[in-house]
């Protein structure tokens, strides 16, 4: 007897999964995810766990880096050794949920430049507006990875790559936690130059923007402040 296959992190019927949009179906990944969606899960063990995701999204978002040979020596013998080379790294947190995300991608990468982009929506244009924001002047220099948990609507993203965009920034990847079919769609009309990680595509938005099943207020829960 043969095992069913365990159901891939796509929670959405139907929807055909953009090229550039890579869905990380990993055991740790997912497994850590169905803790954090969990109410029950307290404001530490949320912020722990949304740590140790971000730092395993990084790995996926950083796959494309190039690498060059260099010499070294081991304690035994001289050896030709990859190293990365070329663009160095901008972590970018879309305000105030991307914040969470920053950390475990410091753990991997610490000598990153980070930069911070922070949008509200105008109550009544119902667009994105700037209020906040602070980037490295090299941007055209660096791979920019650009990280908010939750991409909802996109609307939110697709305006910070703008805005990385017009700041010089050329190598961009977007990162979250979950997604659905709705912000994916919105983000690669305005930016298919852009790949996206992401660790679930999730059923749908409900009619107050939140993504069903999702975790919640991804910034509420991160800071305790429901
Ligand atoms: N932002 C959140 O924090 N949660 C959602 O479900 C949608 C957007």
């Amino acid at each position: 007897m043969t095992d069913a296959p365990l159901p891939r992190p796509v929670l959405a019927s139907g929807f055909d999964i953009p090229a550039n949009v890579v869905v990380v179906d990993h055991p740790l990944v997912q497994h850590k995810l169905t803790r954090l969606r969990e109410a029950a899960t307290s404001t530490a063990g949320f912020r722990r766990l949304t740590r140790e995701l971000s730092l395993l999204l990084a790995y996926e978002a950083t796959r494309d880096l190039p690498l060059e040979m260099e010499q070294i020596e081991t304690p035994l013998e001289p050896m030709t050794a990859p190293k990365l080379s070329g663009k160095k790294l901008c972590f970018v947190s879309i305000l105030r949920a991307g914040n969470g995300i920053l950390d475990g991608m410091l753990d991997l990468v610490p000598a990153a430049r980070v930069g911070h982009i922070g949008l509200y929506r105008d109550p009544k244009t119902l667009q994105p507006v700037e209020y906040y924001v602070k980037l490295p002047e090299d941007m055209a220099e660096r791979v920019c990875i650009a990280v908010d948990p939750m991409l909802a609507t996109g609307h939110s993203a697709a305006a910070a790559i703008e805005r990385l965009k017009r700041s010089g920034a050329n190598a961009i990847v977007f990162v979250c936690l979950l997604s659905v079919p709705e912000g994916l769609r919105t983000l690669c009309a305005a930016h298919p130059d852009v790949k996206i990680v992401t660790a679930s595509i999730d059923r749908e938005l409900d009619g107050h923007g939140y993504i069903r099943p999702g975790l919640g207020d991804a910034g509420d829960r991160l800071f305790g402040t429901r």
